[in-house]
């Protein structure tokens, strides 16, 4: 079977990290590139942590910085979860790996036009280098295999009672993405919320007992008690690996096509993901959301991910 070609756009982030672990050694999967932008920290720091991050998990792929700031608002950034660094909680080694000298964009622009086959993009945050992408150069839509997504939901929000993280950072790339005319598939809270890294989920990752399952275990130790102190929840919803374990085995969850526009109202419901999951406007569909998903296959996909690596 031939390897699905991926580019990760993601702001690291501990569930972005995993979401690299995931990526960057799977069978199926060719990881052609990262693409880094401010989220979960500032550049700076998302930068740095994903340079760290293929650097000890020996991912030989580049690793592009991006935009520093969303396209209309102010940049938003979350150490109450992620921490001053934005990957709080583990120790890596001197960096020796560098940036790739492209911009984000430029390497999604080439990348995807270069390709033969088309390409998977998959986002795990905001979504200002993917939409600035879509603008400079539509011809990519043409050789976009499909967007796959984590972001928003059709219920409610983590930052506001409406929006999402990745959606308010920057609602105009999100409405960028979502009409562009491309296969848009978005895995939010209402799935992501379901995968939650209880202390056995710890303990049981921690019995690989190899250099990722250190990552791991170390990563979500932090991640755990800042969703505790901030959600109360036992476990971090591990958001971002949920774009993965679908392109690992689409069977992991279960969607629904509907309409979905990005609220751009400035008001209380900004940057919401309003979801017509019952299609009372009859617009077209323009997006495939995950409204279920099997949270035992879930953790299989990553104890095999983490078991990949030595
Ligand atoms: O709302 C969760 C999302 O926001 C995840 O991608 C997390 O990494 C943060 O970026
Ligand atoms: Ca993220």
């Amino acid at each position: 079977m031939k390897k699905r070609k991926i580019i990760l756009d993601c702001d690291p982030g501990h569930d972005d990290a995993i979401a690299i672990l995931l990526a960057g050694n799977h069978p199926d999967i060719e990881l052609l590139g990262i693409t880094i932008e401010s989220g979960n920290q500032t550049l700076a720091k998302t930068g740095f942590n994903a340079l760290n991050i293929v650097q000890y998990l020996g991912l030989n792929v580049p690793v592009c910085l991006g935009s520093p700031e969303p396209l209309i608002k102010e940049v938003e950034v979350c150490p109450a979860i992620h921490g001053e660094s934005g990957l709080d909680g583990f120790d890596f080694d001197p960096l020796i790996r560098d940036f790739d000298s492209r911009h984000a964009v430029t390497f999604i622009i080439d990348t995807i036009l270069n390709s033969i086959q088309p390409v998977t993009v998959v986002t795990t945050g905001p979504m200002t280098n993917l939409a600035l992408a879509l603008k400079l150069e539509p011809k990519i839509k043409l050789k976009i295999d499909e967007i796959v997504l984590m972001g928003g939901s059709y219920t409610n929000g983590n930052v506001t009672p409406a929006a999402e993280f990745n959606i308010l950072c920057d609602p105009e790339a999100a409405h960028i993405v979502f009409t562009s005319g491309c296969i848009v598939k978005l895995f939010g809270l209402d799935v992501t919320r379901k995968v939650l890294v209880l202390p056995e989920i710890i303990t049981r990752m921690e019995k690989i007992n190899n250099s990722a399952s250190l990552f791991f275990t170390k990563l979500m130790k932090v991640f755990n008690e800042n969703q505790k102190k901030v959600f109360g929840f036992e476990g971090g919803p591990l958001h971002d690996p949920v774009t993965l374990a679908y392109l690992i085995d689409p069977k992991i969850v279960s969607m629904l096509k509907v309409h979905c526009d990005i609220d751009l109202s400035r008001g209380t419901s900004y940057g919401r993901t309003n979801c017509d999951i019952f299609d009372y406007l009859k617009l077209p569909k323009n997006i495939e959301i995950a409204v279920s998903i099997d949270v035992k296959k879930y953790w299989d996909i990553i104890e095999e991910g983490i078991k990949r690596y030595t």
